[in-house]
């Protein structure tokens, strides 16, 4: 007997559907139509619910010999986010940078001591825009068919490197998307940090340095970036951001909150932990952004098509109102990508619908769900 393509690799795939990491490899050569046909038909397995906080957070070492640096290969993906190549490059993450949500919580749960309910929105309103929700994959770089097949535009599932989903304008290390490159290494960038670094703290990157160079990059990209934007999501990202490195990239037993530069070389370009790195000492995520948004409080809003035309956009949501941050979110970020899923899809996008609402109700934001999709 002969087996269709497309029948072949549907029965590839519902094997592969109830193990954990399927190898999608044998549907790469189908078209839109086929996959068309094949997709609703998949055997669904419900994404896992998320992990809780860690029994233990205290300090540890976590560069070890069970996670060696190992520099990725060409064909493995690595993105915007220094933190994730780093754990991707040590083996807390698939060394291919393809994750899931749930690997994802782990991962920044054990090797940085991330807090509980801020790793769940992070991730889940991450993978919800840029992650495949059928097969529970997403790419920490760049759009690859490795996250499987993808369900039917506008939808697009292209990997953390997506400009203004979650990525966005005035990162430290990163080039503004409209000069060409948002998501690799900048040098000119991070001698940037360097530099303002040596003017206020000394040489090192702290909550003083992270309060100038923030109001340096703002400038910076409201003056040469005639399409800069800092609304929501991307104003929440922006300042949260600026203290990572000072709570995550300092090593766990030292309480200075100083970041020399080269171990910020070693996460932000190289993607590696310092020897005998230590994580934090105790759940940590945000603690500082006051400080940083303080400095240079601005209001979300946009260039208008050249520089210093900034306009403010009275519908973003500000920092005071995360309510307002999930319910946009939901509503126009999401609903744009997926205006009217049906069949599994539909499911598998309430179930982390309802991921990421949880973690608003356990980070205390008392927001009313919305349900884009109906109940
Ligand atoms: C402890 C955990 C994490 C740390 C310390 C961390 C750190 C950072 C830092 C410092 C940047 C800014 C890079 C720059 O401006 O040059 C960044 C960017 C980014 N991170 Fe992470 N991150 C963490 C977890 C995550 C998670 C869980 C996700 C999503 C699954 C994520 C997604 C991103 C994205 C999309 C960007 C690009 C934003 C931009 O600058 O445009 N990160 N991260």
């Amino acid at each position: 007997m002969i087996f269709s393509r497309a029948l072949f690799s549907l029965l590839a795939l519902q094997i592969c559907a109830v193990n954990a990491f399927p190898a999608y490899q044998s549907l790469a050569g189908l078209t839109r139509e086929e996959l068309d046909v094949v997709i609703p038909t998949l055997k669904f397995v419900p994404p896992p619910s998320p992990p809780g906080p860690l029994a233990d957070d205290s300090t540890k070492l976590v560069n070890d010999a069970a996670h060696p640096f190992i520099a990725p290969r060409s064909s493995d993906q690595r993105g915007p986010c220094p933190a994730l190549n780093t754990l991707a490059s040590h083996g807390y993450l698939s060394r291919n940078g393809i994750v899931s949500p749930v690997e994802v919580i782990n991962a920044v749960q054990e090797a940085f001591n991330l807090e509980n309910s801020f790793a769940r929105f992070l991730v889940y309103s991450t993978f919800l825009v840029n992650g495949n929700p059928i097969t529970n994959l997403m790419s920490i770089g760049a759009k690859t068919s490795d996250t499987g097949p993808n369900p039917p535009p506008p939808a697009t599932v292209a990997g953390l490197n997506t400009h203004n989903n979650c990525e966005g304008d005035t990162s430290m290390t990163r080039a503004d998307f409209f000069f060409g490159n948002n998501h690799d290494f900048n040098e000119t960038r991070f001698q940037n940090v360097a530099k303002i670094s040596n003017q206020f703290g000394a040489g090192k990157y702290n909550l003083t340095v992270a309060a100038k160079l923030r109001e340096f990059l703002f400038k910076d990209s409201l003056m040469n970036n005639p399409t800069f934007s800092m609304v929501s999501p991307r104003l929440f990202t922006a300042f949260a951001e600026s203290v990572f490195p000072i709570n995550f990239f300092v090593d766990g037993r030292d309480k200075s909150g100083q970041l020399d530069m080269d171990v910020a070389r070693g996460f932000f370009q190289k993607m590696t932990f310092p020897p005998d790195f230590h994580r934090h000492d105790g759940a940590i995520s945000s603690e500082g952004m006051d400080v940083v948004f303080n400095n240079f409080p601005i209001v979300p809003g946009a260039n208008q098509g050249r520089v210093n035309s900034y306009k403010p956009d009275p519908t973003s949501a500000t920092l005071s109102e995360p309510c307002t941050r999930y319910s946009n979110f939901v509503e126009r970020n999401i609903k744009s990508l997926y205006p009217n899923p049906t069949g599994v899809l539909r499911e598998a996008l309430s179930i982390n619908l309802q991921f990421l609402f949880e973690a608003t109700v356990a980070a205390g934001d008392a927001c009313t769900q919305v349900f884009p999709f109906g109940r």
